[in-house]
């Protein structure tokens, strides 16, 4: 029986939060990342009756005001696997659908035994109203444009997993030191790029950053050290090691001056682009992919691509922050 290295909780609950709480990636220290990381291989290896001993009976509801197909099923799967009950709450079918407020779902949720809540929302901050109002462990699956944590923890481990010399690599502020990550596409809106270009840094990793300035402005530069921009995307690409690419989100681009044929040119990452300047880059996309606008099937589908990959990552590492959220000494307590 080996025991599970402390987790870090100081920085959620010095802020007032429940200990487990992932709100953003922004708190959390690099030991944190070590720390998830290293249980979510650990609880990948474990058998399965073990694993699904680990939170037997405890109650996790899932609380969706948004689509989502990747986030809800891979947090509702680990859930199942580590034999917790889940509950999936959505505003279509709810009371929320008869104006019910996120702090009265919550606290609904909390009187039938919840004890944790995976929120989705459209509103940037609304998981930090849930965790204030109802005092339990939340975990942030995606808050407007602000951040999506369990994300960048995927993509992380991806990128470990799949770049060479990477895989086994101890996580420090130099893991990911030589790597150069560009995300293009339509950062303005995207909370998968802020909290990757909060989060890559801090491991060494370069972020570099792509699309016009109508769907990325200058003040993206405020996301922190480690983050340039660059407008031509062949440019940011001959500098690549992998390059995530981002939906165009057209339920969230009404009103933008944004010609899409000449968006498709400038900036699809397709066979001949990636060939020309970055053949041998890793290609990401968090999902949903519109194919024939920011990425062709060739590439979606091509060997560079490690977009399943994340999917599957997704399942492992949401596994672990469940665990986190229900135990009260984060991972000490589980021993495998
Ligand atoms: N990456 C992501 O959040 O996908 P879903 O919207 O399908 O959950």
């Amino acid at each position: 029986m080996t025991s599970m290295t402390p987790s870090v909780h100081s920085a959620v609950e010095s802020a007032g939060y429940a200990a487990g709480s992932l709100l953003t990636v922004a708190d959390l220290p690099v030991v944190e990342v070590a720390a998830i990381l290293a249980a979510t291989d650990r609880f990948e290896q474990m058998v399965s009756t073990d694993r699904a001993r680990t939170l037997a009976g405890r109650r996790i509801a899932l609380l969706f005001y948004e689509s989502s197909t990747r986030t809800r099923t891979s947090f509702e799967l680990a859930a199942k696997s580590l034999g917790a009950i889940t509950t999936l709450v959505s505003d279509k079918s709810s009371s929320i659908e008869k104006g019910e407020s996120l702090k009265d779902t919550g606290l609904t949720l909390r009187a039938l035994g919840a004890e944790c809540i995976i929120l989705r929302h459209a509103n940037s901050g609304a998981p930090y109203l849930l965790a204030r109002s109802t005092g339990l462990p939340v975990l942030n699956a995606g808050d407007g444009m602000h951040e999506h944590p369990s994300q960048a923890l995927l993509d992380l481990r991806t990128i470990l997993a799949r770049l060479p010399g990477l895989r086994g690599r101890l996580i420090n502020g130099r893991t990911l030191e030589g790597v150069t990550v560009v995300i293009t596409g339509d950062i303005l809106h995207s909370r998968v790029a802020r909290s990757n270009a909060m989060l890559l840094p801090r491991l060494g990793a370069e972020v570099l950053l792509c699309g016009p300035k109508e769907l990325l402005p200058e003040e993206a530069l405020g996301l922190g050290e480690g983050v340039e921009i660059e407008r031509d995307f062949d440019k940011a690409l001959k500098r690549a090691q992998v390059v995530m690419m981002l939906r165009i989100q057209q339920e969230r681009i009404a009103g933008l001056e944004l010609d899409l044929a000449d968006y498709i040119l400038r900036y699809q990452l397709n066979e001949e682009r990636l060939s020309a300047c970055a053949p041998s880059a890793l290609v990401m996309h968090p999902g949903p992919m519109i194919r024939g606008l920011e990425i062709s099937g060739e590439v979606a589908d091509g060997p560079n691509s490690a977009i399943e990959e994340q999917v599957r990552h997704g399942l492992a590492v949401r596994t672990a922050l469940l665990v986190r959220a229900l135990s009260a000494d984060g991972f000490a307590s589980v021993t495998v």
